[in-house]
């Protein structure tokens, strides 16, 4: 019995922590579509550390449009040391610039 109520405990534990990570709530209605699109809110949120860096933390590199729009295509891990590496992501042209431009606006 006690292991069964531990078991479902840890389920718990463990959706709880799902839910937190997979937000596309923290992005604002404009950007949140292309975040679910392309999956970046599985791995990035607005403020907090996830799998990837935050965004408001990508913003204080002061990159330009062009150059994050070319680190979503091809990541540069050595930028970020102590994370995992970002896979290559296919993002068009349009919505890539949109994202960036997102980006670039945080503070
Ligand atoms: C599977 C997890 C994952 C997904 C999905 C993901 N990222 Fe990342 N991202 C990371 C990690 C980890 C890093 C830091 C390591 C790196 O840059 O390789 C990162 C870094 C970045 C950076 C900083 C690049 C740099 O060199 O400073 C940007 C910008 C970025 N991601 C944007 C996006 C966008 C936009 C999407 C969706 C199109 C996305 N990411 C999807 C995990 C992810």
């Amino acid at each position: 019995m006690k292991k069964i109520s531990k078991l479902i405990f840890s389920a718990v534990i463990a959706l709880v922590a799902f839910g937190n990570q997979a937000k596309a709530e923290d992005f604002p209605a404009d950007i949140k579509p292309l975040m679910q699109k392309y999956t970046c809110f599985a791995c990035h949120k607005v403020d907090a550390r996830l799998v990837g860096p935050a965004y408001k933390d990508v913003a204080k590199k002061k990159y330009s449009v062009d150059k994050i729009v070319g680190l979503m295509a091809k990541p540069q891990p050595s930028n970020w040391p102590g994370y995992p590496p970002m896979a290559p992501m296919t993002v068009p042209k349009d919505d890539a610039v949109k994202i960036a431009k997102w980006i670039n606006s945080l503070k």
